[in-house]
């Protein structure tokens, strides 16, 4: 009898799915005939969101760039490792003494821990102008007027200042988007300049100014007025630790006014100090210093504030919706401390361990999706999906983070001729990425959105 009962229950699932199989693939089919893709290569899973079962696959084990799609994984993986109520710590401290006139014999310390919403406008309380009126409220409060400089410990991570992933290309590093990660990142490390068209095709661009400019950093502007409907094409070329910005590229003669543009800080240290540094009313000459290890002489020091972020829970949600990506790169550097891993094997470790894929599925090297060399299948990123719906606890934060697009729950990713969605519709779980596709992307986009909406 049971077994009867299973065996009609699987004829009846095998209807099911071999009628969506039947019509997915007539439209499949029709999609990769598209122009769009005549070279490109393309992915697709779709799982059933109560069985897991494979409703239709295309490509499922060839790994592609997955761009921003990628997040799913982090988001998931810090979730998992880091846990929705983390929160990350950073200290004000000073050493060393204040005597009657206000002066301090010592340094005030600022000891990162890697928080990427400090100063962060996405929250009231993360806001940089709050903060930093904070911090200057409490060394006010101590009586301190003076000290001997500022020091940035960095301990936390010991490495270089500001850390890009390897396979970040140089035509993102300077642009806010291609913002590194630090012990201490300050106002999402990002800028903005003010831009507007000359008065004919041709001629320079004026960069009218800059917002929060990053201290100590030269910019010269290459920019050129281009033709009417030539748009936006300017770029911001900005090492880490960089002391040379390079504008380059045109923005159409009939752009308007005081346009904004992000770039990255190339230190994002140096950018809280200089802030505090001002905050304070204190010279451009008072000394600043930035420190990798722990020093001998630093266990006096004595604490002002212990600053804490909003919880991950919060820090999921504006990474997923805004695709922020050093928001992904200082949740993987977050999690490889914790597991005493490397940073590249977070990823593909969390998906074996976890969801029983092979790492050699998951080679990627960031965890945000930007480095074109990420690779991985639509077949991990569905499986990953289906899992944390079936059983993480935290899975209504997770899925509340994923944009809604489209009129899906589903998040994107965009790099050059590269588009991908990943998310839920309709007891389904699927993961779609194209590589390689010609043509424009908005054309791209909206012919996928169409192959999206038959699964709905
Ligand atoms: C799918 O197949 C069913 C049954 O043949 C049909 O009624 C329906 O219109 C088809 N849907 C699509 C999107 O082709
Ligand atoms: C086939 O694809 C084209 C876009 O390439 C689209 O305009 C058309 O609606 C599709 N036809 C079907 C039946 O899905
Ligand atoms: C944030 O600040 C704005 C303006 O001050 C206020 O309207 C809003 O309610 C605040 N939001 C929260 C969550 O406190
Ligand atoms: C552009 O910004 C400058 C500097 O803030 C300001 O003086 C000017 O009025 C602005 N122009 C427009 C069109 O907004
Ligand atoms: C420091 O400030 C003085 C006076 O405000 C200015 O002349 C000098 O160029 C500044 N130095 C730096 C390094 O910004
Ligand atoms: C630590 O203290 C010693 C002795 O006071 C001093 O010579 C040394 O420069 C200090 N080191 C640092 C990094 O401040
Ligand atoms: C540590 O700091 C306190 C006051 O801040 C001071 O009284 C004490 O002497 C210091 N200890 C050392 C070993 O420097
Ligand atoms: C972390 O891993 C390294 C290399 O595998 C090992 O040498 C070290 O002891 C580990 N540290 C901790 C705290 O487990
Ligand atoms: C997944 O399927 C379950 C039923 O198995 C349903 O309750 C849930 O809403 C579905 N989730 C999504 C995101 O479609």
């Amino acid at each position: 009898m049971k077994f009867l009962f299973i065996f009609i229950n699987l004829c009846i699932g095998y209807q099911v799915y071999a009628l969506r199989n039947t019509n997915f693939s007539t439209v499949w089919t029709n999609f990769t005939q598209d122009l769009q893709l005549s070279h490109a290569t393309y992915s697709i899973t779709i799982l059933d969101n109560s069985t897991g079962n494979i409703i239709f696959s295309f490509n499922k084990d060839v790994g592609l760039a997955p761009a921003s799609t990628l997040k799913t994984v982090t988001g998931a993986a810090a979730l998992h490792y880091l846990g929705k109520d983390y929160r990350y710590k950073t200290l004000l401290e000073y050493s060393g003494n204040i005597n009657p006139f206000g002066i301090l014999n010592g340094y005030i310390y600022i000891v990162g821990s890697g928080d990427p919403s400090l100063g962060s406008w996405r929250w009231n309380e993360t806001m940089g102008k709050v903060i930093m009126q904070r911090w200057v409220n409490l060394i006010a409060g101590k009586g301190i007027k003076h000290c001997r400089g500022i020091v940035l410990d960095l301990s936390v991570w010991p490495d270089q200042t500001q850390t890009i992933p390897a396979g970040y290309t140089w035509g993102d590093l300077g642009n806010y988007y291609g913002a590194g990660s630090s012990a201490l990142n300050w106002r999402e490390n990002q800028f903005r300049l003010i831009l507007s068209p000359g008065l004919a095709v041709g001629d320079p661009v004026i960069l009218v100014y800059i917002d929060h400019p990053p201290p100590s950093v030269i910019f010269i502007n290459e920019l050129i007025t281009g033709p009417p409907g030539s748009g936006d094409r300017t770029n911001l070329y900005l090492a880490p630790d960089g002391t040379y910005g390079y504008l380059r590229g045109s923005l159409g003669i009939d752009s308007s006014k005081n346009i904004s543009i992000g770039g990255a800080i190339p230190n994002s240290a140096l950018f809280i100090a200089d802030e505090l540094r001002q905050g304070m009313g204190w010279s451009n000459a008072t000394s600043i210093k930035i420190i990798y290890r722990k020093d001998i002489n630093s266990t006096n020091r004595t604490t002002l504030d212990i600053y804490q972020s909003p919880p991950m829970s919060e820090i999921i949600y504006w990474f997923e919706q805004s695709s922020i990506n050093m928001y992904g790169e200082v949740l993987v550097r977050t999690i490889a401390q914790m597991i005493n891993s490397s940073i590249n094997s977070i990823l593909p470790v969390y998906c074996e361990t976890e969801h029983g894929i092979e790492q050699t599925e998951v080679a990627v090297m960031d965890g945000s999706g930007l480095s074109p060399e990420n690779r991985i299948t639509t077949w991990a990123i569905a499986r990953v999906l289906y899992n944390v719906q079936q059983r993480s606890p935290w899975f209504p934060l997770y899925e509340h983070a994923l944009p809604t697009t489209n009129g899906i729950r589903m998040k994107g990713g965009y790099i050059h001729n590269a588009l991908s969605y990943a998310g839920y519709v309709n007891h389904q779980v699927f993961s779609i990425i194209t590589n390689n596709f010609n043509g424009q992307t908005i054309t791209m986009r909206q012919k996928i959105w169409d192959l999206l909406d038959t699964l709905k």
